[in-house]
């Protein structure tokens, strides 16, 4: 269910940013704009302020590991759930993160993603197959929960 069209526009998203950047830059975004998110990272240190959070390293570690998990969604956008029962049961089971974070996040991401790339490139076109992505990935990652 992904047009020629849109799976253009995914593919030339990613080529346009840097992933590792993203993944810290939206992660440190979560951390500060919803600040009980930061319960489930007790073990990352200093998260009091937003320059600790900013420039805490295990911040942008976990945000290179997240976005890991978002390039293999562009990589194989047929299979989105397939991809992610795994990673689905870790969050919901191992994790007890609750699935409402996760579009918390990936509006940070979406705000994150548009400053980088400007009106121009990031127009309303482009953000609507971007809200599409983005939505199949936090249903594959609410998949397991029940
Ligand atoms: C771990 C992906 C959203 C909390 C992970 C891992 C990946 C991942 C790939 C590493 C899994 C492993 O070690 O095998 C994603 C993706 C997300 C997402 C793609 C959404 C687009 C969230 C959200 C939260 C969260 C919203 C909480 C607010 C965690 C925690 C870990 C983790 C606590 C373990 C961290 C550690 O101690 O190493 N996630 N995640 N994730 N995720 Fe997520």
């Amino acid at each position: 269910h992904w047009t020629d069209a849109e799976r253009h526009t995914i593919a030339d998203l990613w080529a346009r940013i840097k992933p590792d950047e993203l993944g810290a830059q939206a992660l440190a975004r979560l951390l500060i704009v919803y600040p009980w998110t930061q319960r489930y990272f007790s073990s990352f240190g200093n998260l009091s302020n937003a320059a600790a959070i900013i420039g805490n390293p295990k911040v942008a570690a976990h945000g290179k590991v997240v976005v890991g998990g978002l390039e293999k969604a562009v990589k194989n956008l047929d299979n989105v759930k397939g991809i992610y029962t795994k990673l689905s049961e870790l969050h919901s089971e191992t994790l007890h993160v609750d699935p409402s974070n996760f579009t918390l996040f990936s509006d940070c991401l979406t705000i994150t993603l548009a400053a980088k790339l400007g009106p121009s490139v990031f127009n309303a076109e482009v953000h609507e197959t971007w809200q599409k992505f983005i939505n199949v990935v936090v249903d594959a990652l609410s998949k397991q929960y029940h």
